[in-house]
């Protein structure tokens, strides 16, 4: 049975949405990130629960508070954040991966504060597992939905990270624009789509940029309801 009206088309539907930084710990009060705020990917989730979805939103650590409706995991690392988000794969009908995952851990965290004197000047890294690639891999039938902050060739990288990560849709976006990107309350992106979708928006907020995305997903895939 479908309970598909205009106004909820995500009624029934399970979105998971992941958002915000991770932390790669080095010691017990130091870590590796990046300046994710969180803002489009909680946007995202609002925007999913407005439009009906039971919505699990997968959260780095953020100042955000916790969004309507919506269940929130707290994660703090890449590691964390891959083992939530695959519990919560399965039954997902889109997963939207809004979190800036850092890219690279410290090989070993140190047990101990590391003191100035004791000589660690290098700290070796180690790559952290690709969520979205995993995902990607294991996809069935799930509607995948990245993101991507680009500093250059912003739609060139999307298109590359389309393909190479198996997704539905790429969301770019240009990091250098000054209406886009960490922090910003507004957004310019460009949305892809694996059927050669290539719209780029006008510089809107973040959370009405969120709601307009979904409804351009839907109505591009509009098997979702099989
Ligand atoms: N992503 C992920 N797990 C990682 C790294 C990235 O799930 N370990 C996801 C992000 O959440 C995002 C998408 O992959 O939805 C693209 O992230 P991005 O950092 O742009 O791509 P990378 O493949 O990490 O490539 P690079 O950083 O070298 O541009
Ligand atoms: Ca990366």
């Amino acid at each position: 049975e479908k309970f598909n009206s205009n106004d909820l088309p995500l009624l029934g539907k399970k979105v998971v949405v992941t958002a915000g930084p991770t932390r790669e710990r080095i010691d017990p009060v130091r870590y590796i990130s990046n300046f994710s705020t969180g803002k489009m990917g909680y946007s995202m989730a609002e925007a999913a629960a407005a439009l009906g979805a039971e919505t699990v939103l997968i959260s780095g650590p953020v100042g955000l508070g916790k969004p309507v409706g919506v269940k929130v995991i707290d994660v703090e690392s890449a590691e964390e954040m891959f083992e939530a988000v695959l519990s919560e794969y399965d039954d997902a009908t889109i997963v939207v991966k809004s979190a800036a995952v850092a890219d690279y851990r410290p090989k070993d965290i140190h047990p101990q504060k590391i003191k100035k004197g004791e000589g660690e000047s290098i700290i070796e890294l180690t790559r952290t597992k690709d969520i979205l690639k995993t995902l990607g891999e294991r996809k069935a039938h799930q509607i995948l939905v990245g993101f991507a902050a680009e500093t250059e060739n912003a739609v060139g990288h999307g298109m590359g990270k389309l393909d190479s990560k198996n997704l539905d849709f790429i969301i770019v976006n240009d990091v250098t624009d000054p209406d886009a990107g960490f922090g910003k309350e507004t957004n310019v992106v460009t949305l892809l789509s694996k059927n050669g979708l290539n719209q780029l928006y006008p510089v809107m907020p973040k959370k009405e940029l969120a709601t307009v995305l979904l409804k351009a997903i839907l109505q591009e895939r509009t098997d979702i309801d099989d």
